[in-house]
């Protein structure tokens, strides 16, 4: 293992004793309960931190704080030029403190910190400032009527959001949740995954420095079922949004019904990478690499299922593996690392489940298939290749979020189309070819939320981000967001 960089004072401040607190109301406070848990560093499985651990009765008083918040207006009637500068004062401080935030959260995810600091970090902060400028444009319409009336439209926080996000970019998803619902004026109760609560506590005393005021976002860590399903079946919570496992995205759906809150979720994954014979080779085997080893594969729109033109296939697939089998496993605090340890031995667990399940289906894995050598604790798994894959083996259609590809052979631009989407799932897909008019026409054909054409995993604020298909409804990121936050008013006026 190399040489691993040193903490931060704050960071080593941060994750000491006593237990990190929740955030309502503006204040740090212990779980109703006394509770707390632990947070591990997945790259030891050693305690990392204690943390407060929500329930419900935390969740009803958060949900309170948010509804005063809300109601009273103090953040929905300010003047919007005020609070776009709290939204921009809250990215300079993630930009300020870029460097703790990014170990903080390889400490907690166990992703590499050359992704937390070049990625995670840095995307957080745009996607506020980003949102900061919609704060002053959430323009309403005027509407051709009747001459003896006007009717205009006005744009309205939807009010209390309930918000649940996982562990695979922790700060990032707190950012793509925070950023619209603040900028429309809603308040919020933000619920981390128990797996990584870390950076989403220190985003609250940021918050508190920027100056938001009380009770606009309250921070309530805890378990899914408890502290996430309080503020699911809460009556005071106008909206959920939610990023996480489709099963899970399917209790929120069905729950929610009763108080019929909105919901939006982002759910998981299965997307197509197509390559066809005539892409640039080298490109698309750096693409393939980037879709499926990014984040150790702890993405929802991993290409984990990569379509290969019959003819290219077995070549493809040789290179793929040997780039792969170089890739840097290790503690993501060394700066080489490319691929740290998965997030919890829960998942670690589950991705060498489907790797086993993966050989029993007849699956050949041309490199990895097991957990990473020479690494003896911490939840490392090797970046694997499977071959002689059929898109119909589980290993092909089921979610596995870790960094395992499966290689199939198609025919020809009908082939690829059909077999790409044939998953439950939709959100993303990939395309690599120099022929224009066939990336038009696959991006067109395929089902899914976003399509990369010769890239992947590209990403921006200001670029819409959801699913097709069980991959959930609703688009986060650019304008289409602001459609989750706002709800429209007609107003008439007789003249
Ligand atoms: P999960 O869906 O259980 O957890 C995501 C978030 O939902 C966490 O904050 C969790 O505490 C919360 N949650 C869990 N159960 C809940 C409930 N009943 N009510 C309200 N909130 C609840 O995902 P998990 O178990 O961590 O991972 C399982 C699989 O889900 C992964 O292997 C992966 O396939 C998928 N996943 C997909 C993600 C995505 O980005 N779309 C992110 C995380 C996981
Ligand atoms: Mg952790």
């Amino acid at each position: 293992m190399g040489v691993a960089v040193s903490l931060e004072p704050s960071v080593k401040s941060f994750v000491g004793t006593p237990a990190r607190k929740m955030l309502i109301d503006g204040k740090w406070v212990a779980a109703a309960s006394g509770k707390t848990f632990d947070t591990l560093n997945p790259a030891t499985g050693e305690v990392l931190a204690h943390v407060a651990e929500g329930d419900q009765e935390d969740i009803d008083r958060a949900v309170k704080a948010a509804r005063r918040a809300f109601d009273d207006g103090k953040w929905a009637a300010m003047r919007p030029a005020e609070r776009q500068r709290l939204l921009l004062a809250i990215a300079d401080l993630i930009e300020r403190h870029g460097k703790e935030l990014a170990q903080l959260e390889t400490l907690d995810n166990g992703k590499s910190l050359n992704e937390s600091q070049n990625v995670d970090i840095p995307a957080a902060a745009e996607t506020f400032r980003y949102y900061a400028g919609w704060v002053t444009k959430n323009y309403g319409e005027t509407i051709p009527s009747d001459p003896a009336f006007f009717n205009f439209t006005l744009r309205e926080p939807v009010g209390v959001c309930g918000q649940i996000i996982p562990w695979n970019f922790p700060l990032l998803m707190a950012a793509w949740k925070l950023g619209p619902a603040l900028a429309c004026g809603n308040t919020v109760v933000l619920k981390p995954a128990e797996q990584t609560p870390l950076t989403a506590l220190r985003l609250g005393e940021l918050l508190q420095e920027a100056g938001i005021p009380d009770g606009v976002v309250n921070i309530v860590p805890g378990f899914g079922p408890t502290a996430g399903g309080a503020l699911v079946h809460h009556p005071q919570v106008d909206k959920i949004a939610f990023t996480g496992s489709t099963e899970v995205g399917k209790e929120i759906h069905r729950e929610t019904s009763s108080t019929l809150k909105r919901v939006s979720l982002e759910l998981g994954g299965k997307s197509p990478n197509i390559v066809f014979s005539d892409a640039d080779v080298e490109a698309a085997v750096q693409g393939a690499i980037m879709g499926v080893f990014f984040n150790q594969g702890e993405v929802c729109c991993a290409g984990t299922r990569l379509f290969v033109e019959q003819k290219l296939h077995d070549q493809f697939a040789d290179t793929l593996a040997k780039h792969a089998a170089s890739l840097k496993v290790g503690d993501g605090l060394d700066p080489e690392t490319r691929v740290g340890p998965l997030v919890s031995q829960e998942q670690y667990e589950r991705v060498t489940g489907y790797l086993e399940i993966g050989k029993k289906e007849g699956a050949k894995a041309l490199t990895g298939g097991a957990r990473a050598k020479g690494l003896e604790r911490g939840y490392f798994v090797a970046p694997t290749v499977f071959t002689g894959v059929k898109n119909s083996m589980r290993i092909a259609q089921e979610e596995i979020f870790g960094p395992v590809v499966s290689v199939l052979p198609f025919k020809d631009e009908n082939d690829a189309v059909f077999q790409g989407n044939n998953t439950l799932y939709g959100l993303a897909a990939g395309v690599w070819t120099r022929d224009v008019s066939k990336a038009h026409r696959v991006a067109r054909a395929l089902r899914a939320g976003t399509v990369w054409v010769n890239c992947y995993n590209v990403f921006d604020p200001a670029a819409p981000f959801g699913g097709y298909k069980q991959s959930g409804y609703g688009r986060e990121l650019g304008r289409y967001a602001l459609d989750l936050y706002t709800q429209v008013k007609s107003v008439w006026m007789r003249i």
